[in-house]
Parts: structure tokens; C-alpha cells; sequence
């Protein structure tokens, strides 16, 4: 790691003392994904994620995101950066602010000045996430301990093991049962974490009692909520955490975390209204099920899914709720439609549920099911039909009035178009027409823009930066020796010294996820910096590593081979030159050894 600048010339926004390694921490832990989509809407695009840049204004998206690099690029005015670097840039905050902003969505706390006493780690009611796992563990003790909470459950028909799967453990009854989980419950953190209610009085108490818990985990495996069922009657009958720094109902989805291989495998996703859905789905083999957390279904959640997946199924009762929940559902997937990508909607019959009716019916049953789920553009058409009367005029006219600000929110353009097409169809009017009611022009698609990329005058040794940052591992396989002892005024220098910097960060094993971060304020930054939009277009092209470690291998060995010239035509320069110097240079070229004939 290199030392800490002793001054700050020239920057924007000066470090503060926050240390290095805490900004790598948390730009370990949050996603930058999820901090640009605070502001700004982005649509998946190969590998990466892009939008319009909000830092000029442009009519087709060259700004993107890059998840694996937790870096953004805009192609059109260069703006890039981490995390930070973006609230920096877009809500014109501080630098220690921006910190403080993402430290506290990721339930971390800011080691203020370099004066204050280390962080300790373990320290009880620090972390958020610490403390919502140890409430879990509790919990899953607690259920084992108590034969009525698991003789509800075994009515229910749950297994042991699914109950594992998922966490599923049981609150108390009684005021201040996590007392006996936690050293200090009068921690900050229990009540920040949602655990611990205190009165206006000052007196506290456990949220969740005498409820089974089913524990709400992030994308990355971290528990950042619960949710809690009575076990007998009772209100409300499922109680949730409350939102934290750390959960937010409108982004979660419950059982994303534990199906994601499911989801994977099966290339679609159902999301069904109640946790005992996704654990009962998950009993009977259907894995790839997640839940809102009694939430309508948000635009977030339905671009958080079409992310992962091809396919999304709703899943909702048959009765008038489940129609209203499965309209919000499409209402709030309209702006996020994708061409290729399928979204429907599945009615289960009166009375029943996923849980019910997989437990009764079977897997086999259930997919079928699946498989005859309503296309949105068959929900959407035939959901405004039937508000109006289609056999008077009015009553068209009144169709197409409703169907205009839906079709207009449909960002896939070949969906819009068929939905055009079959909305003319249905009033009786051309496409023309609609399109001129509806003031939409011309559906050609657009061809995707030229992109434009900063001038980066390619460099053998620029682009094994490039691949280092890409595969650090890369590192351990060579020995930056040479490059170090490469004289300042040699060709490429500042590449090359930054070269040589990266391979020993890298070779030392630190997981570094963003290289000009971790290179801030030293004389590599910039170079790093100017290098890493490189990095979203290898991504984009997709190169297995086998291919990248041999394109740094040759271009190693290349590399080598020149600096061994270099240094001998100085050499020669210097001092004449010998039979022995030829013979060296030739097998510094690669032109073999010295030859009888030559
Ligand atoms: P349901 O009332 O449909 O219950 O709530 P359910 O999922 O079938 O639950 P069981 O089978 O009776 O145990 C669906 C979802 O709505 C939220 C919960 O997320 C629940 O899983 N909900 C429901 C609440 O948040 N609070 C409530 O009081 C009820
Ligand atoms: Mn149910």
C-alpha cells in the first residue's frame, strides 16, 4: 500500500483523515450499482450497466457502470469513479460526507480522525450486521429449545431441513429476551437494527416476541432484517423490521439470496406475496421463488430481478386483492421491460396460495401452471378492456386514453410496438393513428451511438496494467525486478514505474477492488485512472482468463526482452561493443543464437 500523502495539492477533494483502508472496506461492501440507481435508473448491458449520463446531456447512454469493477465511465465526457467519486460528483457533497453516506447504508461506522482509538471490530453494537446475526443465532437456539414453536411449524408441514435453509428460528415470548443474546442490550445498535423498541419513557423492549423468525438476507448473504409470524391468532400476523440503515423494504425481496442458484439454473424467477411461499416452494424443489416483504411489488424489485434473469412470473390469489397487487406488479415493471425478456402473471385458484398448493398439488403441478402464465401484454390488454365498454365508441376511446401513459412507460421498443399494434387493432383505428394520439415518433430503433473513447495512446506496458488491474493474481506469476530498476528517463517510464507499483500491490495478495482508489494521491493515480475505461471494454468483450494470462505472458516476455535491449544498446552506447554484446542481442530479439553462417 502506498504511504499516505503528506499533503493534498491538487484535489478536489482532500482524503481527510479517513484511512485507506477503510474506504477499500466499504467500497468492499456496498455496490455501486445500487448507489448510482439511488439517482439515476440503469439498464443492463453486456456485462456492465448503462444509463444517460446525468453529467451531460446526451440523448442515448455512453454512461456506464461497471459492477465487477465497482467503477463508473462515461463515454461521452470522460466523467468516472467509484462510489464516492460518484455522490461527490452528483449530489455535490464533501468527500468525508459521500463517505459517511455510503458507510452508513452499509452499516459501517467512519473511524472519524486518525487521533480517535481504532476501530475494534468485535466491539458489540458497532456493526449492524454483526448484531443481526447474533440475534439469529438466538433465535434458531430459541426454536430448538421450544416444542410448541416447532410443533406449529411440523403443522405446517416444514421440514427441518428447510427451516435450516432459511434461518428459521423463534422469538420468545416476554419483554427482553435478547438480554441473554447480547452483553449489553442497551446498545445503540440493537434499536438501530430494528431488535429493540425503547419507549418514549426510555424503557426497552424486544420487537419480535413469542413470533417465528424468518430472517430477511441481502443479496451477499448478510441478514439485514426479520420478519416474524404469530404462532397462533394474533396482530399484526406477520411483523417485519422496521426500515434501518441496512434494510429497506422497497429494494428486498425475501429468498433472493438463498435461490439465486435456482433462479440461475432455471433462467426465470417466480415472486409470490408470502415468506411461507418461498420456504414452501423451496421444500417441494421449486428454489427459484422470492418474496415481497408485504410490500407492493416496486420498479426496483423488478429491476433488481431482471437483472439476474430472463423470465419473471407474479404469482398472486385469484381473488379481486390479488388482481389489484398483480396490476401495481405490472404498473411498476412498465419502464423496466427489456426486449427478450418475459414478464407474467399467474392466478392460483380461489382460496389457495403457493404454499398451499404446492404442498397439495406438487411441483409438477406447480410449473405446469407456470408455463400457462398470463404474457403482461395479455394482463395489460385485457385489463383494459375490461374497464371499459368496447362495444361504443366512447368506450374505445376510453381504452386508448387509459392504455396511452402505460404504453408510453414501456421502455422495450419492440414490445411498445406490438402493444401498438394490437391496441390499434382493438379500437379500431391504425397504428398511425395511435402512434399520432399517442405523440410517439418514429419506431425505428436506433443503431447504438459510436462510442467514443479517450484518446489512450496503447503501450505494451499500459496494457499489462491493464491486465493486472483486471487479474491481479497475474501478478504472482513474474518478477517486477527489471521494470524497477528502469531509469526515469527511459520511453514509457511513467507507465512502466506504475507498472512495476500495481505487480507488487497485487503480488502482496490485497483484494483491491478499485486500483485508482487504492493508488489516491500517489503519482500512479492518474495514469490508473486513464487506463481503467479500458477495463469495461475487455469486460464487454468477454475474454476468458486463459486468454488474458497469455495475453500478459507475451506481452511480459515482450516487455523484458525490450528493457534488455534498452539497457544494452545504453551499455553499448557507452561502451563499445563486443562479440559478446551481438550474441546477446540477438537472443534478446529472438533471432536464435549465433549462427557459423550468419
Ligand atoms: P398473507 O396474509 O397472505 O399470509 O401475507 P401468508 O403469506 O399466506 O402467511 P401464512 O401462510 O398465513 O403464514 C402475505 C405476506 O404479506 C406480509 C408478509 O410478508 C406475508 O408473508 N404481511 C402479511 C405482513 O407484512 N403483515 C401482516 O400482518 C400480514
Ligand atoms: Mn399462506
Amino acid at each position: 500500500m502506498p504511504d499516505p500523502p503528506s499533503s493534498v495539492p491538487n484535489r478536489p477533494y482532500p482524503r481527510a483523515l479517513i484511512p485507506q483502508s477503510f474506504i477499500q472496506d466499504l467500497l468492499n461492501r456496498v455496490d455501486i450499482v445500487d448507489v448510482v440507481e439511488r439517482y439515476v435508473p440503469l439498464k443492463r448491458a453486456g456485462a456492465n450497466y448503462v444509463a444517460c449520463c446525468p453529467f451531460h446531456s446526451e440523448k442515448s447512454p455512453s454512461f456506464t457502470v461497471s459492477q465487477t469493477k465497482q467503477f463508473y465511465y462515461c463515454f461521452g465526457c470522460g466523467a468516472h469513479g467509484t462510489a464516492v467519486g460518484f455522490l461527490i460528483e452528483y449530489t455535490g457533497v464533501g468527500f468525508v460526507e459521500a463517505v459517511k453516506d455510503l458507510a452508513q447504508t452499509a452499516g459501517m461506522q467512519v473511524p472519524e480522525t486518525k487521533f480517535e482509538k481504532p476501530r475494534n471490530k468485535t466491539e458489540e453494537g458497532d456493526d449492524l450486521y454483526t448484531v443481526l446475526l447474533k440475534a439469529a443465532q438466538y433465535y434458531r437456539q430459541q426454536l430448538k429449545e421450544t416444542p410448541r414453536a416447532i410443533e406449529y411449524l411440523k403443522k405446517r408441514g416444514m421440514s427441518g431441513e428447510v427451516a435450516k435453509e432459511f434461518g428459521v428460528g423463534y422469538a420468545p415470548g416476554g419483554w427482553q429476551n435478547l438480554q441473554a443474546a447480547f452483553t449489553d442490550y442497551n446498545a445503540k445498535a440493537l434499536v438501530a437494527a430494528g431488535l429493540v423498541i425503547q419507549s418514549d419513557e426510555g424503557k426497552r423492549y424486544d420487537r419480535f416476541r413469542d413470533r417465528i423468525m424468518f430472517p430477511i438476507v441481502d443479496p451477499r448473504g448478510h441478514i439485514i432484517g426479520f420478519g416474524g409470524r404469530v404462532l397462533d391468532q394474533g396482530e399484526p400476523k406477520y411483523l417485519n423490521s422496521p426500515e434501518t440503515a441496512l434494510f429497506e423494504k422497497g429494494r428486498e425481496l425475501y429468498g433472493l439470496y438463498q435461490g439465486r442458484r435456482a433462479i440461475r439454473e432455471a433462467g426465470r424467477v417466480i415472486v409470490v406475496e408470502g415468506y411461507m411461499d418461498v420456504v414452501a416452494l423451496a421444500q417441494h424443489g421449486v428454489g427459484y421463488a422470492v418474496a415481497t416483504l408485504g410490500t407492493a411489488t416496486t420498479p426496483t424489485h423488478v429491476q433488481k430481478l431482471l437483472r439476474q434473469t430472463e423470465e419473471i412470473v407474479f404469482c398472486f390469489d385469484g381473488d379481486s386483492a390479488g388482481r389489484r397487487a398483480a396490476w401495481r406488479a405490472l404498473e411498476n415493471s412498465l419502464e423496466h421491460l427489456v426486449d427478450g425478456k418475459q414478464l407474467s402473471f399467474l392466478f392460483l385458484p380461489q382460496g389457495e396460495d403457493p404454499d398451499t398448493f404446492v404442498r397439495k398439488e406438487g411441483k409438477e403441478k406447480f410449473e405446469k401452471m407456470l408455463g400457462e402464465a398470463k404474457p403482461l401484454s395479455h394482463f395489460l390488454l385485457e385489463h383494459l378492456k375490461s374497464q371499459v365498454d368496447m362495444q361504443t365508441p366512447e368506450g374505445r376511446a376510453k381504452l386508448l386514453q387509459e392504455a396511452a401513459p402505460r404504453i408510453k412507460q414501456v421502455a422495450a421498443p419492440l414490445l411498445s410496438l406490438m402493444l401498438r399494434k394490437q391496441l390499434a387493432l382493438l379500437a379500431g383505428i391504425s397504428q398511425q393513428e395511435l402512434d399520432g394520439q399517442f405523440q410517439i415518433k418514429s419506431t425505428a430503433p436506433k443503431p447504438p451511438p459510436p462510442r467514443k473513447s479517450p484518446p489512450v495512446r496503447q503501450s505494451l506496458a499500459r496494457k499489462l496494467i491493464e491486465l493486472v488491474m483486471l487479474h491481479p493474481e497475474f501478478a504472482r506469476d513474474v518478477n517486477p525486478a527489471a521494470l524497477h530498476a528502469v531509469d526515469d528517463a527511459a520511453e514509457d517510464a511513467v507507465a512502466l514505474k506504475t507498472l512495476a507499483a500495481l505487480l507488487d500491490a497485487a503480488a502482496s495478495g490485497n483484494t483491491v477492488v478499485n486500483w485508482p482508489e487504492y493508488f489516491r494521491d500517489t503519482e500512479h493515480a492518474d495514469l490508473l485512472l486513464q487506463i481503467e475505461p479500458a477495463l469495461l471494454k475487455r469486460q464487454d468483450a468477454d475474454w476468458s482468463e486463459a486468454e488474458l494470462r497469455a495475453e500478459f505472458s507475451d506481452g511480459w516476455r515482450q516487455l523484458n526482452q525490450r528493457i534488455e535491449l534498452a539497457r544494452q544498446s545504453e551499455s553499448i552506447q557507452k561502451h563499445g561493443l563486443t562479440g559478446e554484446d551481438l550474441d546477446r542481442l540477438r537472443v534478446a530479439k529472438g533471432v536464435g543464437g549465433p549462427k557459423v553462417n550468419g
